[in-house]
């Protein structure tokens, strides 16, 4: 009989660290569907993001709920990261058990138990840091983090419009500011502004006027709470959709970008500068799928659907081969209409499909085939998948 675990320590089912293959094996001998990171293309997409942020003097916080990966984080560490962003206390607690411990929380907790657990594992951190943006919230991490001698550091959230989490701006963020620096378990040490309703805005023209207008109202207000003598010293947030409008904002300090390391059916759809689509970054995540049945000539069925993919919004995209649509063919099926295929497809044959969105794509496999100059020889385990809460 196992021994009985508690909630924050349940272990990682295969370990936070990359395995070797026994053999290396050629992409298309993959066990399908198969969610595969192509190697050359994920670095080439770290490097430049980790370049085009140092041009700027801005760092790169990003944020593993992209890819739950403590393998990946590891490496956007290496680029210059100045820590990583959680979105949840249980993914934090899989990157610090990875000796990932510079670590941001986004998203509020307001339960005592969280508190607890936040409380918990700031000291095993180098610095764990997490948003608050509610009386009862900030008051139950303080009490947590009192009870175990111990002092948190938190950012306040910042609404920007978003309305999904976050404290209104202008006066409401200074009294909030004033109450959180009272709290004796808590060290106030910035402000947080992501925007979330506005990374995939299409169109660069209308999402940069729009991301200005409200990084605006983000800084006055962090000058109205500095003047009350808050002096915070971080400044974060920011996503794929902004990576270039955000970094010239005064006072950023760093960026949460997450979905740039993939790049997803999403993203590419929301236009860069210009009419030029939005390509900044190189498409370096895919499902591997096998065509397996053919009941009407028009038609083929590949072995990935609602489990393969995240159907939160777009369909996926068939790479290398146009004439193609994939329409959902329930949990385990998708549906390729043969439109005008660019090429034939048989029984048997591997198709590479291009992901919807990529965060909540992940979350479905336990781990990435890293695919090398044409050969699988590692998979990385998401260690952080289904970590939700
Ligand atoms: C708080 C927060 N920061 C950053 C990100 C990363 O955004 P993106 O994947 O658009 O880069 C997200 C994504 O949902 C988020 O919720």
């Amino acid at each position: 009989v196992a021994p009985p675990i508690d909630p924050a320590r349940r272990p990682a089912p295969y370990g936070t660290e990359p395995l070797a293959l026994r053999e290396p094996l050629p992409l298309d001998d993959l066990p399908t569907p198969a969610l595969v990171l192509d190697l050359a293309p994920f670095e080439s997409n770290v490097a430049s993001m980790a370049a085009h942020l140092d041009r700027h003097g801005v760092r790169a916080r990003p944020h593993t709920k992209t890819h739950k990966c403590p393998e990946i984080g590891r490496r956007q560490m290496a680029a210059g990261a100045v820590g990583l962003c959680c979105a949840k206390v249980s993914e934090a607690e899989v990157m610090a058990g990875a000796r990932l411990d510079t670590l941001l929380v986004t998203s509020p907790v307001a339960t005592a138990d969280k508190a607890a657990r936040v409380a918990a594992l700031a000291p095993t951190c180098r610095e764990l840091l997490i948003v608050v943006d509610s009386e009862r919230g900030a008051r139950l991490l303080s009490d947590a983090a009192a009870a175990l001698g111990v002092v948190v550091g938190v950012l306040i959230d910042l609404d920007p419009g978003t309305h999904r989490t976050g404290v209104t701006l202008g006066a409401p963020a200074v009294d909030f500011s004033r109450l959180v620096r009272s709290l004796p378990g808590l060290r106030l040490e910035g402000l947080q502004a992501y925007a979330g309703h506005l990374q995939h805005v299409h169109g660069f023209g209308e999402r940069q006027g729009r991301a200005r207008e409200t990084w605006e109202r983000v800084l006055e207000t962090r000058h109205a709470v500095d003047a009350d003598g808050a002096a915070t010293r971080i400044l974060t947030g920011g996503g794929t959709g902004t990576f270039d409008i955000d970094p010239g904002v005064e006072g950023l300090t760093d960026v949460q970008v997450g979905s740039y390391l993939f790049m997803d059916v999403e993203y590419r759809a929301i236009g860069g500068p210009g009419d030029a689509p939005f390509e900044p970054f190189e498409t370096a995540l895919f499902v591997l799928l096998t065509a397996i049945s053919q009941p009407v000539p028009q038609r083929i069925t590949v072995d990935g659907g609602f489990k393969a993919f995240a159907t939160d919004s777009v369909r996926p995209e068939l790479l290398d081969l146009t004439g193609v649509k994939y329409h959902w063919g329930g949990d385990e099926h998708g549906i390729l209409e043969l439109q005008e295929p660019s090429r034939p497809i048989a029984l048997g044959d591997k198709l590479r499909v291009r992901v919807p969105h990529c965060d909540p794509t992940v979350n479905l496999h336990d781990g990435f085939w890293v695919l090398s100059n044409g050969v699988v020889s590692e998979w990385w385990p998401i260690a952080a998948r289904g970590r939700g809460e």
